[in-house]
């Protein structure tokens, strides 16, 4: 599959590893400059690795040889390291910083795509690229407490703080455990509650994690699936990026056509991904009750049975945000 998403990414590789030694490099000229000393160990070590190659054609000791210049290279390494942290400088200030650890930029390890890769060329596909923003402000550092009522709410046992809390604690372990767990999540509760929200968090926490995250609301996942089958041209192997990718998030269970065809898509998507071992995320505001007479039995049984269900209640935060907004102003 080479569309011109795979080679706009391609470009982007080459520029992000250009800007990665670049600046290596400028921090080499800096160094060198206030330590000559950092410059000379460099030089030192470059020799000393290249007297190793060449010494096999030496008729002596190789193996004692090439003992000693590897003891050698590595005291140099920790002069070095000495030096930089005794002026506080990272140990590895000198080394090339690349976005991705993984595949240093490339795209590939090995013959195999990285998951940044399968990332970019996602959120380029399905237009979600606008969603780094949006997780650069809605995470588990940003989330606020103190927008839900710590007092009691209805007839619930718990205050919406309090129920709050032990949400946003599930979804934290979720993200820590979600290498060994097939666990799946489904939210519910009224509008303005911090589902999106939270959603994000999990989002955001799993692609720092180098995870492959599909978000997508319920309406815009089954206008997508339908393109890519439908569509002349279209290409279908896309398809599997539902079912591949490491979190499926679908916002706004509900929002879409009630179809058939809409339902035995999202049935036919949860049902291989849970077989699978996939995770889901699901989000919406319709009470189950609701969800019960929408859907049929085997989307809300496979949902209730596979799904950690969490409960969002309280005052709508929009609302909340807003009031407080109007009054700093006043
Ligand atoms: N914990 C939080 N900390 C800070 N802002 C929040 C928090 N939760 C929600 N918000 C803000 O409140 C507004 C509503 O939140 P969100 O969109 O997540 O609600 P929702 O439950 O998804 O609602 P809907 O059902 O209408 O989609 C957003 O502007 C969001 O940024
Ligand atoms: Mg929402
Ligand atoms: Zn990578």
């Amino acid at each position: 599959m080479s569309d011109k998403y795979t080679l706009e990414v391609l470009k982007e590789y080459e520029r992000l590893q250009d800007e990665a030694k670049n600046k290596q490099r400028q921090r080499q000229i800096e160094i060198y400059n206030k330590f000559p000393r950092i410059r000379d160990i460099d030089n030192e070590i470059a020799r000393t690795g290249f007297e190793i190659a060449s010494s096999i054609f030496k008729g002596i000791d190789i193996e004692n040889y090439i003992k000693e210049q590897k003891k050698r290279i590595t005291d140099l390494k920790i002069e070095k390291a000495e030096i930089l942290s005794s002026h506080n400088y990272p140990v590895d200030y000198l080394e090339i910083q690349y976005k991705c650890n993984k595949c240093k930029d490339t795209g590939y390890i090995g013959n195999e795509k990285c998951s940044c890769f399968k990332q970019k060329l996602i959120d380029r596909h399905y237009k979600q690229s606008n969603l780094r923003d949006i997780l650069n402000e809605e995470n588990f550092d940003t989330f606020d407490f103190s927008l839900y009522s710590d007092q009691k709410y209805k007839d619930e046992p718990l205050s919406p703080r309090k129920n709050i809390e032990e949400i946003f604690t599930r979804c934290v372990n979720f993200t820590k455990n979600f290498d060994n767990t097939n666990e799946n999540l489904f939210f519910f509760g009224g509008s303005g509650l911090g589902k999106t929200f939270l959603s994000n968090c999990i989002a955001k926490e799993l692609l720092d994690k180098g995870k492959v995250v599909i978000y997508q609301t319920s309406s815009n996942l089954i206008q997508i699936l339908r393109s890519l089958r439908f569509e002349d041209n279209a290409p279908k192997d896309q398809i599997e990026d539902f079912i591949e990718c490491d979190l499926l998030i679908i916002d706004d269970l509900g929002t879409e056509p009630n179809t058939p065809y809409a339902q035995s898509e999202l049935f036919n998507i949860i049902n291989t991904r849970i077989i699978k071992g996939k995770k889901i995320l699901i989000s919406t505001n319709f009470p189950l009750e609701d969800l019960l007479s929408i859907y049929p039995e085997r989307i809300t049984s496979r949902i209730l049975g596979h799904f950690t269900i969490c409960e969002f209640y309280g005052d709508d935060i929009r609302i909340k945000k807003s009031i407080n907004k109007r009054k700093a102003r006043a």
